[in-house]
C-alpha cells in the first residue's frame, strides 16, 4: 500500500515502523512540519505493560527506548510544608525528543520516507494519490478537524490552564508540589526523564492563572514567576520552555478532550491524539498512539480483512480502551479542577486522595505498591476516628464512627431497602429474620426501609409503616433483637410516597399503578410520574400540616420502638423530593420556585421531626444529589446546599443518594458512580455524609472513607443476597475484632483462615 503520514509524533513514526515490520513492500512517507529535533514537551511516562506491548511488536527499537529508561518509584507529595512520601509506583520515562529520533532512525532503517518542514494541509488533491492518509497529527489536527461530521468530533475544553516545562533540576521521585498563593493554589507535576532533564508541568484554576497575572505576562515572565512560586523545589534551576512557537500567555493551554465517533473517512484513518486525548495527569497518551498503531498495522495487514473489516476492527478495539483511560482521565482531571475542595485535608489524607484520584489505585493497589505507607495511612485513620485513643493499623472500614452519642462499631450499613412485605404497615416473621440476620451480619449500622407515615404515605401496599401501637410493637421486637444479640446500631428511615404511592410491590412492577384499589395521592404538584401513574393532588397548606404532623408521631413511635436513630427519606422522588427537585415541584407560592422556596417545606418537616428527637440520638436525611437532566434539574452543586440547609436544621449526616426523580433520567452507572456526589457534600459543604451507589467490595469502601469521600458507606445489594458481607469482609481482610454472633465463631476462624490460605498460593501462582 501507499500510505502518507501526517505528523512525525509517537502514532505516524510507530506506524510507519509497524507496518514496514509486517510487510516491507509498504510505501510509506512520513511528513512533520517540524524540522527534525524541534518538538513541543519534555519527557513521557510509560507503564510496564506499554514496555511489553512495543517490545513484541519491535524489539529493536524497544531495547533502544528501554535502556534509555529513566526509572523513579517514589511519588513525594509535597502540601502545607510537609512532604509524603510512598514508594512502589514503579515509573518509567524518556524524553520526548530522544523518544522521537529513536522512532525516526528506526523508521528510516525500515525503508519509511521522512519529510521534515513540510506542512501538510488537508485540502490538497496530492492526499488522493495514496491508499491510506493516517492523520496522526495531533490533538490539533488539522485532517480530522478539515470533516468534523465525518468523524464526529466531540472536543470537551477543560477549565483548568496548566503549561509545559523542562528543567535540569533531577526529581529523585515523582513530584507533585502544591503551592498556596494569595489568589489560589497552584502547583507542578514534575519528573525525571533523562539524567539530566525533568519535565515541570504547572497547573492551576483559571481564576488563579488570572488573578496570579499569566493572562498578561510574555512566556519569559511566565517563566520567572515559575520559577519564583517553586524556587523551594528548584534549588537554583531554572525553568525552560520549548513551545517556543507560542507568543505570551498562550503557552499556557486548556487541556481539550477529544473524542470521536468515528475514526475513518474516505481514505483518511485518525491515529493517536488526533482521534482521542487523556489528560497529561494519568500520562497514557504516548502509550495510547503506540497502541494504536500497533493495532492498526495489524489489522491492515491481516489478509483476511476487508479495509472496511480492518477500521471496524481497529476502532472498536482501540475505542473500548480509550473508553476506560478517558473514564480514569476524567476523574483525575476533576481531582485538579476541584482541587480546592480537598486542600482542608491533611497532608496525608491529601496524598492520598491524589493517589487514588483516578479510581484505577485502590486501598489495596497501595498496600501492594507500599505496605508500610499505607498502614501509615490506616493508623491515622483510626487515630482521628477514635480522637487519639487507638494507634492501630487496621482498615478504616472498621473504624468507629460517632454522631452525637451513638457510636458505630465499623462504617459499613445496610442501606434502606423496601421489602413489600408488611399487611397493614406490620413488619413480620419476615422483617424479624431479614433485619436480624444483618444485624448479626456485622455491618455497624442498619437501615429499615422506608418506613410511611400514614396509609396514603405508603409506595404498595407491602410497604411498612408507623402510624399505629401495633407497628411500635412490631418494631420494637425488631429492634430489641438487634440491640440484644448484635453491636449494630439501627436507623428508621421515615418517608412519604408522594406521587410515586399506590403502585404494586417491586417485584411486580415497579412504579406501575395497582390494578385495583388504588388510594388518591398528592405531590408538591400535580405532575404524575409517568402517563400511566395517577395525577397527583398539590398540597394544600394545611396537607403540609397534616403530613408534617404524621412525621412527627411517626419519630416519637420511633423513640417507642428504642430505634437509634432517624432518617428522613426526602430523595427518589417521593413526596419531599417532589418539593425539591424543579422537575415535579410547579408551585407559584412559597414552597416553589427558587431551590430556598423547594426546600421549605423539607426542612420545616425536618425541624419539627428534629424537635420531637432526643438530642443525644442522631438524625440523617436521603437526598437525590443529582436529578441526572443536567441543568433542567438537581445538579450536585445544589446537592452541597441542600445538604447545608439540613445540617443547619440539626442533620448530623447527609445519606447522599441520587437519581430517581422523575422518569426520563439518564443515569452514569459504573462502580461506585455517586460517590462523587457525597465527596462533593462533604468536602465543600463539610459536612458528614453516606456514599451509596454500587460499594461492593472491601476494598471500594476502604478507598472512600480512606480519601475522605464519605464518613460511612452504605450497600443495598450485595446485602440482599449476603447479610453477612461485613463479617466476610473482616475475614478476608484479616480483621479479628468485629463482634461475631459467638455461635459462627468457628465458621468466621474457618472462613478466614480459606481465605488466606486462597491469598497465598495465588500469590504463590503470580510469582
Ligand atoms: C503537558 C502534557 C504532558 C504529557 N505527558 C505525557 C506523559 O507523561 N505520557 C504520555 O504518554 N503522554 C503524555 N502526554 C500526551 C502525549 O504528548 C500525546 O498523547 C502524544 O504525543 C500523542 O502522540 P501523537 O503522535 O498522536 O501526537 P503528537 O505527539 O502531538 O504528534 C503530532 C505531530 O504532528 C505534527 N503535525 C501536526 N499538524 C501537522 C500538519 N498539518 N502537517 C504536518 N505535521 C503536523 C506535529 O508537529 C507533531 O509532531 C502529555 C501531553 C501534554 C500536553
Ligand atoms: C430492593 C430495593 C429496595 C430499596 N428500597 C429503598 C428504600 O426503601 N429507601 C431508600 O432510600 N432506598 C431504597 N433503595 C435504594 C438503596 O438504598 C440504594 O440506594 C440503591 O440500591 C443503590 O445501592 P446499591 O448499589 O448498593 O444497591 C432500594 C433498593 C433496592 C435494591
Amino acid at each position: 500500500m501507499k500510505i502518507a503520514c501526517v505528523g512525525a509524533g509517537p502514532a505516524g513514526l510507530y506506524f510507519a515502523i509497524s507496518m514496514k515490520l509486517r510487510d516491507m513492500r509498504h510505501e510509506i512517507e512520513v511528513f512533520e512540519r517540524n524540522a527534525p529535533g524541534v518538538t513541543f514537551g519534555w519527557g513521557v511516562v510509560f507503564s510496564d505493560l506499554t514496555v511489553d506491548n512495543i517490545t513484541r511488536n519491535d524489539p529493536v527499537s524497544a531495547e533502544i527506548i528501554t535502556a534509555e529508561f529513566a526509572h523513579w518509584d517514589d511519588i513525594d507529595v509535597h502540601f502545607k510544608g510537609e512532604t509524603v512520601t510512598s514508594g512502589g509506583h514503579g515509573f518509567i520515562g524518556i524524553g520526548r525528543k530522544r523518544l522521537l529520533e529513536i522512532l525516526q532512525n528506526r523508521a528510516r532503517e525500515l525503508g519509511v520516507v521522512l519529510h521534515f518542514d513540510a506542512e501538510c494541509d488537508p485540502a490538497d488533491r496530492k492526499w488522493r494519490n495514496y491508499d491510506l492518509v493516517i492523520a496522526s497529527d495531533g490533538i490539533n489536527s488539522r485532517f480530522r478537524d478539515a470533516q468534523p461530521e465525518a468523524f464526529g468530533v466531540d472536543v470537551d475544553v477543560r477549565s483548568n490552564r496548566f503549561v509545559w516545562l523542562g528543567t535540569s533540576k533531577v526529581f529523585d521521585a515523582f513530584t507533585f508540589a502544591f503551592e498556596k498563593t494569595e489568589h489560589g493554589w497552584i502547583w507542578a507535576h514534575a519528573y525525571r526523564f533523562a539524567p539530566d532533564c525533568s519535565t515541570f508541568i504547572v497547573e492551576c484554576s483559571e481564576e488563579t492563572w488570572a488573578r496570579l497575572g499569566f493572562d498578561r505576562m510574555s512566556q519569559e515572565e511566565s517563566i520567572d514567576a515559575c520559577e519564583k512560586l517553586f524556587a523551594n523545589y528548584l534549588d537554583g534551576h531554572l525553568l525552560q520552555s520549548n513551545a517556543t512557537h507560542l507568543v505570551g500567555s498562550a503557552a499556557w493551554l486548556n487541556f481539550r478532550r477529544i473524542k470521536c465517533e468515528r475514526w475513518s473517512s474516505d481514505n483518511v484513518i485518525l491515529l493517536g491524539d488526533a482521534a482521542h486525548t487523556a489528560h497529561f495527569s494519568i500520562g497514557s497518551g504516548t502509550k495510547l498512539a503506540l497502541e494504536d498503531a500497533i493495532k492498526l498495522a495489524d489489522v491492515l495487514n491481516r489478509k483476511s480483512l476487508s479495509l472496511e473489516a480492518a477500521l471496524d476492527e481497529y476502532q472498536a478495539e482501540r475505542s473500548l480502551e480509550v473508553l476506560k483511560l478517558q473514564n480514569s482521565a476524567r476523574n483525575s482531571t476533576e481531582w485538579f479542577e476541584t482541587l480546592e475542595r480537598y486542600t482542608h485535608f491533611e497532608p496525608l489524607q491529601f496524598a492520598y486522595s491524589l493517589l487514588t484520584r483516578s479510581q484505577r489505585i485502590s486501598h489495596e493497589n497501595l498496600r501492594l505498591r507500599d505496605r508500610e505507607w499505607l498502614e501509615g495511612v490506616e493508623r491515622w485513620f483510626w487515630k482521628r476516628a477514635t480522637n487519639g485513643r487507638s494507634n492501630r493499623t487496621a482498615p478504616p472500614m472498621f473504624a468507629p464512627f460517632r454522631l452525637r452519642e451513638m457510636e458505630v462499631q465499623n462504617r459499613v450499613t445496610v442501606s434502606p431497602m423496601a421489602m413489600y412485605s408488611a399487611v397493614d404497615g406490620v413488619t413480620n416473621d419476615f422483617h424479624f429474620v431479614h433485619y436480624g440476620e444483618r444485624a448479626i451480619g456485622g455491618a455497624g449500622l442498619i437501615f429499615t426501609e422506608m418506613t410511611c407515615v400514614s396509609p396514603e404515605g405508603r409506595i404498595s401496599p407491602g410497604c411498612t409503616g408507623m402510624w399505629n401501637p401495633q407497628h411500635v410493637a412490631a418494631w420494637k421486637r425488631i429492634v430489641d433483637f438487634v440491640h440484644a444479640q448484635s453491636k449494630a446500631k439501627i436507623c428508621l428511615q421515615l418517608g412519604h410516597s408522594g406521587g410515586k404511592g399506590s403502585t404494586k410491590l417491586g417485584w411486580e412492577g415497579n412504579d406501575v399503578p395497582l390494578d385495583t384499589g388504588n388510594w388518591p395521592v398528592m405531590a408538591a404538584s400535580d405532575v404524575p410520574w409517568s402517563p400511566v401513574n395517577q395525577v397527583p393532588k398539590p398540597m394544600t397548606r394545611s396537607d403540609m400540616d397534616t403530613v408534617r404532623q404524621q412525621f412527627v408521631a411517626a419519630v416519637r413511635m420511633g423513640l417507642e420502638a428504642g430505634f437509634d436513630m432517624v432518617e428522613l427519606h426526602a430523595a427518589h422522588g417521593y413526596l419531599l423530593s417532589s418539593f425539591i427537585t424543579p422537575l415535579q415541584n410547579r408551585r407559584l407560592d412559597q414552597y416553589g420556585g427558587s431551590l430556598e422556596g423547594r426546600l421549605r417545606y423539607p426542612l420545616e418537616v425536618f425541624a419539627a421531626m428534629r424537635a420531637a428527637w432526643p438530642s443525644d440520638r442522631p438524625m440523617s436525611v436521603r437526598i437525590s444529589a443529582n436529578d441526572w437532566a443536567g441543568e433542567d434539574g438537581i445538579t450536585p452543586a445544589d446537592a452541597v446546599q441542600i445538604g447545608e440547609a439540613f445540617a443547619r436544621e440539626g442533620a448530623d449526616l447527609i445519606d447522599v443518594s441520587a437519581g430517581q426523580t422523575w422518569a426520563g433520567q439518564q443515569p452514569v452507572y459504573g462502580r461506585m458512580f455517586q460517590t462523587p456526589f457525597s465527596d462533593r457534600v462533604r468536602n465543600e459543604g463539610r459536612l458528614a455524609t453516606m456514599a451509596v451507589g454500587n460499594i461492593y467490595e472491601p476494598d471500594h469502601a476502604n478507598s472512600i472513607l480512606a480519601a475522605g469521600r464519605a464518613d460511612l458507606v452504605a450497600l443495598a445489594r450485595p446485602h440482599l443476597v449476603d447479610p453477612f458481607w461485613t463479617l466476610r469482609a473482616a475475614a478476608q481482610l484479616d480483621y479479628r475484632d468485629i463482634a461475631v454472633p459467638p455461635q459462627y465463631l468457628n465458621g468466621m476462624a474457618q472462613l478466614a483462615r480459606n481465605l488466606k490460605r486462597d491469598a497465598e498460593s495465588a500469590a504463590a501462582l503470580r510469582v
